[in-house]
């Protein structure tokens, strides 16, 4: 296997940096070995070079040591990663939190299960992303007086991507540098920091006073909520592109692992071998780690040619969905890498709670194989993953599982049919990065499903520290629609807002995901704007332009960007929101943002 003959190259690479000198690395050069043919190929997968330069060096180090990069730099010695990550990134580090941030009274407490709460990726584990009106504490009435309480900032970060959990009194939220976080709910105090050692996305779930999470080098962990402090670590996959997006959900004592990949992005290099990341799920015991399942999304790979290997892909990067009356856990699954084209890929799995083993799986989009290198390979599938997770409902006295694609579709289907189609929708283009996202609401009538749909054009600035190529059209994209979960028609639809002014990278795309409460739906836009629309009928009820600076709470500055990825959560009268997103041509921030009403 391809990531064995990877393993050995790491240790013998680690053996000979005791024995090189540092003087003989040029930041430069190594730049130019080792990062240019990516960082500069304006892929808008990967940060440029103007972006690199303008983070710490020492967060340029973790993403080789630790990070992101922890697949390019497993040939580098020591020295050549100090060089280039001194060379391109700015001194000083990140320094700890001022004594000012912490709260006065840092003794935490772990509310049971009947306090009010956001809980991981969704209230529920329907996957709904419906906060009802008690837990809310938010009328429709009161939503047009949001204002601004406080705002954290997330020292040396040009993405906030970690929703937030809110349980009792406590406020957990990881970090694209790796920390993790109990603040205060109300004022944004750090209660405890803790350390990790790659980028967290995935939204903190806490179960049996653990705070379990994934981070994007392929780690899941259990802190002790309480104190901070690690009680278990596991790798979730062998292989070294191993990467944790999805949250995720936990039930009797079992805690469920969606695993995915940067592979996809990676095969974006001709020279690698392309491809052997395999998705899947993963069962483990809350309080252990021990492993009781792991469900494959497909077979093994093998070598299919010089320098191929397949199957590989169907990565799981949304959070799974629980239904516990039926025995069942659904996922929903991305593309293939490489051929051969398998049956489990863009597809609704259920996969038995107990076992492990696949109940039935419904695929949308067949041959869809898709990677950063697909056109040098000659094909190309439409990269229709799905990103966001099926969400259970109830309608008219029955169950539907409502999926939507990249595509640009919503379905539903029949849990009790084998997920037998009931109907669907077409809600926006669709594409490679466009579609349905990160995340849909439901309440008891409508599924609200935001399209990010976003387009690029040719930068056309002028500014030659603005490398990119490519930026998002500022008058394309984005669109809200609630589909009636009953027939699966189009209650009410509201085009993206474009982008006034069109600042540079704004895109009035909607990937983020949305948020319900009773009359309510949140769903933020890549231009940095947080909207409150009316359920009723689609009214902008409140509007929030994001992208300024701030005085954060833990005394630093803060800057809000594109909101992508996560939603808006709403817990107790309060409103959360993470703005920044240097991804997908977007805007770089570092904030998370929370309003009251006033
Ligand atoms: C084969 C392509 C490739 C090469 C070579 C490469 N990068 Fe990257 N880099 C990427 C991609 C893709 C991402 C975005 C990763 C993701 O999606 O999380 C990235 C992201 C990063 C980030 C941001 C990580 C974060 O945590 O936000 C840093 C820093 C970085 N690269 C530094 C480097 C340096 C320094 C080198 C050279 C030593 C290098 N890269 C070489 C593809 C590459």
């Amino acid at each position: 296997m391809i990531y064995g003959f990877e393993m050995k190259a790491l240790v013998i690479s680690v053996l000979l940096a005791g024995g090189l000198s540092a003087a003989s690395d040029s930041g430069e050069a190594v730049y130019g070995q080792r990062c240019a043919r990516c960082h500069e190929l304006h892929d808008p997968r990967i940060p440029t070079r103007a972006t690199l330069k303008t983070m710490p060096a020492t967060r340029i180090l973790r993403a080789l040591n630790y990070g992101a990069m922890i697949s390019i730099a497993y040939t580098m010695t020591i020295s050549q990663r100090e060089a280039v990550a001194t060379w391109l990134g700015t001194a000083g580090g990140d320094s700890p939190p001022p004594p000012s941030a912490f709260c006065a009274d840092r003794s935490v407490r772990i509310p049971d299960g009947s306090a009010t709460q956001w809980n991981g990726w969704s209230p529920s584990a329907s996957n709904t992303r419906f906060q009802p009106g008690g837990a809310a504490g938010l009328t429709l009435d009161a939503v047009h007086n949001l204002k601004l309480k406080w705002a954290f900032a997330f020292d040396g970060d040009l993405t906030a991507f970690s929703q937030p959990t809110i349980l009792g009194n406590n406020l957990f939220v990881g970090s694209a540098g790796g920390a993790i976080h109990n603040l205060d709910p109300q004022t944004g105090c750090i209660r405890w920091v803790w350390q990790g050692s790659g980028p967290v996305r995935s939204s903190l779930l806490v179960a049996d006073n653990l705070l379990l999470f994934g981070d994007q080098s392929g780690w899941f962990y259990a802190l002790d909520a309480v104190r901070g402090q690690l009680i278990w670590k596991k790798k979730m996959d062998p292989h070294d592109a191993t990467r944790i997006t999805g949250s995720a959900v936990a039930y009797q004592g079992i805690v469920f692992v969606p695993v995915s990949s940067w592979e996809e992005n990676r095969a974006s290099d001709p020279e690698y071998a392309c491809c052997t990341m395999r998705g899947s799920v993963v069962a483990l015991r809350i309080r252990d780690g021990s492993q009781v399942w792991k469900s494959y999304m497909v077979d093994p790979p093998k070598q299919i040619g010089k320098n191929k290997f397949g199957p590989s892909g169907a990565a799981i990067w949304s959070a799974p969905t629980i239904d516990a009356k039926r025995g069942l856990l659904y996922v929903t699954t991305g593309d293939n890498y490489s051929e051969p084209d398998t049956k489990l890929s863009d597809a609704l799995v259920a996969v038995d709670l107990k076992s492990g083993k696949i109940a039935w799986s419904r695929q949308f989009t067949a041959k869809d194989i898709f990677t950063g290198g697909c056109q040098a390979a000659g094909y190309c599938g439409p990269d229709y993953d799905f990103g966001s997770s099926a969400m259970l409902v109830d309608s008219g006295g029955r169950n539907l599982l409502v999926a939507g694609q990249k595509s640009g579709i919503v379905y539903a289907l029949d849990p009790d049919r084998k997920g037998q189609i009931v109907w669907q929708l077409r809600v926006g283009e669709g594409g490679n990065n466009g579609g349905v996202l990160w995340g849909m609401a439901a309440d008891d009538r409508y599924a609200y499903a935001a399209v990010s749909d976003i387009e690029r054009r040719r930068n056309a600035s002028g500014d030659p520290t603005d490398l990119r190529t490519f930026v998002p059209d500022p008058d394309k994209g984005g669109g809200l629609t609630a589909i009636r979960l009953a027939d699966g028609s189009s209650a009410w639809h509201v085009p993206g807002h474009p982008c006034d002014p069109p600042k540079a990278g704004c895109s009035p795309a909607q990937p983020a995901a949305v948020t319900g409460i009773p009359g309510v739906v949140f769903s933020g836009s890549v231009d940095g704007h947080m909207r409150a629309f009316g359920a009723e009928d689609g009214r902008v009820l409140w509007d929030f332009d994001t992208v300024r600076s701030y005085d954060a709470v833990n005394g630093i500055k803060g800057q809000g960007g594109s909101i992508d990825g996560p939603g808006a959560v709403v817990v107790n009268g309060m409103v959360y929101v993470n703005s920044g997103y240097a991804r997908q041509g977007g805007m770089p921030g570092n904030v998370l943002l929370a309003f009251q009403s006033q």
